[in-house]
């Protein structure tokens, strides 16, 4: 079977491409590049030792999109591409709203033309918005904060809408929480542009040396230790996710919606006092207040994620912290050339 992986060049596309390739499947990815490297893919080749049809261009360029469904027969995609930064989607709406959306809306375009209709797409907790209760179940009221939040919803509503066409379209959508750690071999891992928006990515970078110290964006919440609690799911078990939702994909003509994360909640001095314990660096911080559009906590209800696709998480944070070191150690500057073992 052959899967288009959008956005396969970035941090949970590469994972997801690297386990794909490790079970079987052969992978084509689509990405142009925006906020990520090649290098990733040539390691994912390297480490699978398998080979992967790589294209660069926009997906918002119906045509080549088209050329490429034409010369390879593909029996599922899985949607990654996106832009994803939530404070750069409220200064830069547009842009945000065209990416993402015209991208979808090419891709989905040329599926259904060339009768591909099984998809896998990228949501977000995000869409939860402030919950009234933890875990958080599927069926929780949604509501977006940000354009970067809007896309993901409106993105899930265009797939709702096509699958009453009755046209024969499986779709999932896999709502995942905060996303961490690297694969194991330390040589694929997120790899983000400038400051960290991230939590994780930020806690390993003034591990390393590169950041002077973390701010911790408030200690008043109503939590056991005042920091914000988030459910973080290993990119590896992420990755696999996917791989499941392909084995088991939807029934045609229905949408699903799933969540992916562990079912725990934990907080940022938690991380804190994990990732030190991983990497045996002190990890300096200062509390600082509150980031405007943060929430107390949010951790997942991963039930229908085990019953729909036979999957849960194995890894805990102890894991995504030491492989997140691992990748960070190993490759101070991401994928640049600049790193210690290029
Ligand atoms: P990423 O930025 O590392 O990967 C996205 C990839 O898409 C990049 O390689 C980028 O170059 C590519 N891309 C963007 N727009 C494109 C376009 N128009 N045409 C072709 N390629 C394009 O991000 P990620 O963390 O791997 O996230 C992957 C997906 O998962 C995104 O849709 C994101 O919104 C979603 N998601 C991410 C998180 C997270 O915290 N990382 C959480 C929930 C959902
Ligand atoms: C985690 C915790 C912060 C950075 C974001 C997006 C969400 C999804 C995942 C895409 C919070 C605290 C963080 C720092 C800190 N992405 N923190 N200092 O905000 O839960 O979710 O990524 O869909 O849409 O909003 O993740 O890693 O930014 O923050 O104290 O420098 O760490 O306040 O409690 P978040 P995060």
């Amino acid at each position: 079977m052959r899967i288009l992986v959008t956005g396969g060049a970035g941090y949970i596309g590469s994972h997801t491409s690297l386990e794909l390739l490790r079970q079987g499947y052969e992978v084509t990815i689509v990405d142009n590049l925006s906020n990520s490297s090649s290098e990733s893919i040539v390691r994912i080749e390297k480490l699978a030792n398998k080979k992967i049809n790589f294209h660069e261009f926009d997906l918002c360029n119906q045509k080549k999109l088209e050329n490429c469904f034409k010369n390879e027969k593909f029996d599922a995609v899985i949607h990654f591409a996106g832009l994803k930064a939530v404070g750069e989607s409220v200064e830069k709406a547009l842009y945000y709203y065209q990416n993402n959306l015209v991208s979808t809306l090419s891709l989905l375009e040329v599926m259904e033309k060339n009768n591909v209709k099984n998809i896998v797409f990228s949501s977000s907790a995000t869409i939860y918005g402030d919950p009234v209760s933890v875990p958080i179940p599927e069926s929780a009221s949604k509501q977006a904060t940000n354009p970067y939040g809007q896309t993901k919803l409106m993105i899930e509503q265009i797939l709702e809408d096509i699958v009453q066409t009755k046209n024969e379209w499986q779709v999932t959508s896999l709502r995942y929480f905060n996303p961490v750690g690297a694969d194991p071999s330390g040589r694929i891992g997120e790899d983000p542009n400038g400051l960290p928006n991230n939590l994780l990515p930020f806690v390993s970078q003034v591990a390393v040396g590169k950041l002077s110290e973390l701010k911790v964006f408030g200690n008043d919440y109503p939590t056991r230790d005042g920091t914000g609690i988030r459910d973080y799911i290993h990119v590896s078990d992420l990755a696999k996710a996917h791989v499941s939702a392909i084995k088991k994909p939807a029934a045609k003509n229905n949408y699903r919606a799933i969540n992916i994360g562990t079912g725990k909640g934990t907080s940022v001095l938690e991380i804190v006092k994990a990732f030190e314990l991983a990497s045996g660096k002190k990890i300096k911080f200062k509390i600082v207040g509150r980031r405007a559009g943060d929430i107390a906590q949010c951790y997942a209800d991963p039930k229908k994620a085990k019953t729909e696709l036979g999957w849960k998480a194995t890894k805990n944070i102890k894991d995504a912290c030491v492989d997140a070191w691992n990748w960070q150690s190993n490759n101070p500057n991401g994928y640049s050339k600049i790193g210690k073992n290029e």
